[in-house]
């Protein structure tokens, strides 16, 4: 007979209530460009569902979910759902055994550097980020030799190898904020040279003059939204508000009505009264908003990351039935320590506002 982990028998009863959950959930969400969750569409993933909930329990398991991931992860097994700040405060407070981080793998192992006791697992070991994979620790050790007199700041889209060589993390949600309490003048801003832009920006708006030296890494989903397509669609939707993410570029973002961190973006759409709205992101944070704010209307623009659009319910599974070596997060324990300095030094310099799911 075969064991239940291997194949669940769930009833027809369970099934039915696992199905009428997810279409709850999901009704409001495209499961493909331009096509809704059916119903039928739910009853198929409802065994995978199941499942792995039902893993999570046996396995005092939590599943994070970054906005990027597709509704059915982020609705369907999602413990927590958000974005890279809410989530790494999510794995440090995690009291589970393992936490599997449906999002890419510098968030899978910022949940490591976080919680070392868990297992951390990750559905694809391949789930890479081009800003993350742009810069290594080397590299910092080196801008810091050439500019000794700066505080170095890391985006949290960054291995932990150059989190370590780092004084301070930061994400899209503080980032401004950080930078301009750090008492140095001259900052070592990694890996993304468009933020670092977005940053001169901000705080020559504050009045601020630190100098800040970047790096060349960018996000191959923000760093290419284009300024006419704006302008088209403000000509086409009277009306239209425009939302943007400080790794787009400096035009793009002062073209925007606004630009935030994806928990940020969330929390705008949902407060802003507008006919219609832009998202230059990630399609995920669309189909959040779809379910969380199914009044508000979406125009297209979003762009879909490669390595976040790699995790999927049936890798989820594996992961948490057999996870193989690449999909497991481990870490040097020196490096892991040095690099943890950096991303509580991020939580004690963040201002105390709510923290967005
Ligand atoms: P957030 O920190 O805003 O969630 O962004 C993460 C990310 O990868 C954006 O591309
Ligand atoms: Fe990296 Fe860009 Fe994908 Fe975010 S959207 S994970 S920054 S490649």
């Amino acid at each position: 007979m075969p064991t239940a982990t291997n194949s669940p028998a769930f009833t027809e009863a369970e099934l039915t209530a696992e199905t009428e959950r997810l279409f709850r959930q999901l009704l409001t969400a495209d499961c493909a460009p331009g096509r809704k969750w059916d119903y039928e569409g739910c009853r198929r993933i409802a065994p995978l569902t199941l499942e792995i909930n039902r893993l999570k329990k046996e396995q005092d398991a939590v599943i994070l979910t970054h906005s990027y991931v597709e509704p059915e992860l982020v609705y369907g097994v999602g413990d927590f759902k958000g974005d890279s700040y809410y989530l790494s405060l999510q794995a440090r407070d995690a009291k589970a055994k393992k936490i599997v981080f449906a999002g890419v793998v510098f968030m899978a192992e910022t949940a490591k550097i976080l919680s070392p006791q868990a297992t951390v697992v990750v559905p694809d070991g391949g789930s890479g980020c081009s800003l993350a994979d742009s810069m290594t620790g080397e590299g910092v050790r080196w801008l810091k030799s050439v500019y000794p007199d700066a505080a170095v700041v890391c985006y949290i889209n960054s291995t932990a190898e150059v989190k370590a060589e780092c004084d301070v993390c930061v994400t899209s949600g503080n980032v401004y904020d950080i930078v301009a309490q750090l008492p140095q003048r001259r900052i070592v801003f990694v890996p993304d040279r468009l933020m670092a832009e977005n940053i001169r920006a901000e705080l020559k708006r504050r009045g601020s003059d630190k100098e800040i030296i970047s790096s060349d890494g960018t996000c191959i989903v923000h760093d290419h939204f284009d300024l006419a397509a704006i302008r088209d669609a403000r000509a086409r939707f009277p009306g239209l508000k425009v939302v943007a993410h400080p790794e787009c570029t400096p035009e793009i973002a002062a073209a925007a009505d606004y630009v935030g961190s994806t928990g940020g973006m969330m929390k705008y759409v949902k407060t802003t009264a507008a006919p219609y709205f832009l998202m230059l992101t990630e399609c995920g944070l669309v189909g959040r908003l779809q379910v969380e704010a199914p009044e508000k209307h979406f125009i297209g623009g979003c762009q879909l990351c490669p390595y976040m659009k790699l995790n999927s319910l049936e890798k989820v599974l594996q992961v948490m039935k057999a996870p193989r070596p690449d999909q497991i997060i481990t870490l040097d324990e020196g490096l892991r320590r040095r690099a943890a300095r950096s991303i509580e030094r991020m939580f004690e310099l963040t201002p105390a506002t709510p923290v967005q799911g």
